[in-house]
C-alpha cells in the first residue's frame, strides 16, 4: 500500500532477535545489551502472524535481520513459514555470516533467497577490534559456504570507519567484486547508545571513490548507487544515508523483536503489535504505514530513534 508520501511500502524489515555473537564497535556499547527478556521477544507464530498481515497490506519482500538472526532458536522455522505467506515473493536475510557454515544449506531449504553479509574489514586483527573478540576467518568461511550453498547475488555490507578504514583497507574489499560478490559500502549512522562514538568516526562514501579512484559509476540499487572496477563481475555499491538520504524512495517498515514497527529507522514512533491479531492487527501496520515520516533528520546530527542498531537491525 501507498504512505501518507505515495510511497509504495512493499518491504518488511523483520529482527528476530537483539542477541549477537559478535559485538561491533558501531551497533553496541562495551558492556553489551540491555538483553530483551525471553518472554518479550516475538514468537515464531507471532512473527507468522504479522508476516501474513502484513503481506495482506502488499507486502511482497521480507528481511530477517536481528542482532545476528542465525543465533535466534527456531530461525530455520521462522524463514520457511514467512516463506510460505501468500504474497511474500522474496525472503532475505542479513547476517554476520560466522555461523553460516552450519546454516547455508538449511536456510536455503528454508525458502531464504538472498544473503547481505556484514563485514566491515579483510584485516583479521582489525575485525577482532571492531566486532570486540571475532575471528574473521569464520566470516570467511560463511562466505564460501553460503556460495558453495547456491546463493547468488549476496552483498557484502561494509560500514565506513573514519581513522580505521585505511583506503588499502578499502581497496581489498572493492576487489573482492572481482570474485562476483557485491560490495556496499555504508556511511556510519550516529545512532542509540553509540551515537557519540560515531559521529567523530563519520567518514563520507566520497572516501571510497577516493580509495579507488578506477571506479565507474554504472546505475543503482535500492539505497545504493552503484559503481564497477574494470573487468569485475560484481558491483561496487555506497549507501550513504548521511550525507545524501534516500528517504523520498523509501520503500519500507520494520518490526523489532519486541514486536513493536518502527515506521522510520530514525524516528522514536514505535507501535505496538504483540497481543493484536485479524484486523486490529492488519489496521495497526495500516496506520503505521500511513504515519510514515517524509524524512529522517540524521543529517542534522542525531537520529531520533532511542534504540540500539542491534535492537533495530539496521
Ligand atoms: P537489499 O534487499 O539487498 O536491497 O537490502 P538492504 O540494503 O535493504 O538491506 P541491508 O540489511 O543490507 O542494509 C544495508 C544498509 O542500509 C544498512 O546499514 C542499513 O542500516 C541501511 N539501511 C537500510 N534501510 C535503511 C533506511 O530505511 N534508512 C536508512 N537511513 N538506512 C537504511
Ligand atoms: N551505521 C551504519 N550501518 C550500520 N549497521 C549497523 N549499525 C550501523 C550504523 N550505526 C549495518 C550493519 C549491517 C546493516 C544491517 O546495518 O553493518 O550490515
Ligand atoms: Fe552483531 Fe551486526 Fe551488530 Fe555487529 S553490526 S554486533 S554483527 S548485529
Amino acid at each position: 500500500m501507498k504512505d501518507g508520501f505515495g510511497r509504495e511500502i512493499n518491504y518488511l524489515r523483520l529482527s528476530v532477535t537483539d542477541l549477537c555473537n559478535l559485538r561491533c564497535k558501531y551497533c553496541m556499547p562495551a558492556d553489551g545489551v540491555n538483553k530483551l527478556a525471553h518472554a518479550d521477544i516475538l514468537s515464531v507464530e507471532e512473527i507468522e502472524g504479522i508476516v501474513r498481515a502484513a503481506a495482506s497490506l502488499g507486502i511482497t519482500k521480507v528481511r530477517i535481520t536481528g542482532g545476528e538472526p542465525l543465533v535466534r532458536r527456531g530461525i530455520l522455522e521462522i524463514c520457511r513459514r514467512a516463506a510460505a505467506v501468500d504474497g511474500i515473493t522474496e525472503v532475505c536475510m542479513t547476517t554476520n555470516a560466522t555461523l553460516l557454515r552450519e546454516f547455508a544449506v538449511p536456510l536455503r531449504e528454508a525458502g531464504v533467497s538472498r544473503l547481505n553479509i556484514s563485514l566491515d574489514t579483510l584485516n583479521a586483527e582489525r575485525y577482532r577490534e571492531l566486532t570486540r573478540g571475532g575471528e574473521l576467518a569464520d566470516a570467511l568461511d560463511g562466505i564460501e559456504a553460503a556460495r558453495a550453498a547456491g546463493f547468488g547475488r549476496i552483498k557484502l555490507n561494509a560500514v565506513l570507519i573514519g581513522g580505521e578504514n585505511s583506503d588499502a583497507d578499502i581497496r581489498a574489499l572493492a576487489e573482492l567484486t572481482r570474485g562476483g560478490l557485491n560490495v556496499r559500502f555504508i556511511e556510519l549512522m550516529p545512532i542509540g547508545e553509540t551515537a557519540e562514538w560515531a559521529r567523530p568516526r563519520f567518514l563520507p562514501n566520497s572516501a571510497v571513490l577516493k580509495a579507488v579512484p578506477e571506479l565507474t559509476e554504472c546505475g543503482s540499487d535500492g539505497v545504493a548507487r552503484l559503481y564497477r572496477l574494470p573487468d569485475a563481475d560484481g558491483t561496487v555499491g555506497l549507501i550513504s544515508p548521511v550525507s545524501s538520504h534516500f528517504c523520498p524512495d523509501c520503500n519500507r517498515i520494520r518490526v523489532t523483536a519486541d514486536g513493536k514497527l518502527k515506521p522510520c529507522l530514525h524516528s522514536a514512533t514505535e507501535i505496538n503489535l504483540r497481543g493484536l491479531r485479524g484486523k486490529a492487527l492488519t489496521d495497526a501496520i495500516k496506520n503505521a504505514i500511513l504515519i510514515k515520516p517524509q524524512r529522517h533528520r540524521i543529517d542534522e546530527g542525531a537520529s531520533g530513534s532511542l534504540r540500539n542498531m542491534n535492537a533495530i537491525g539496521g
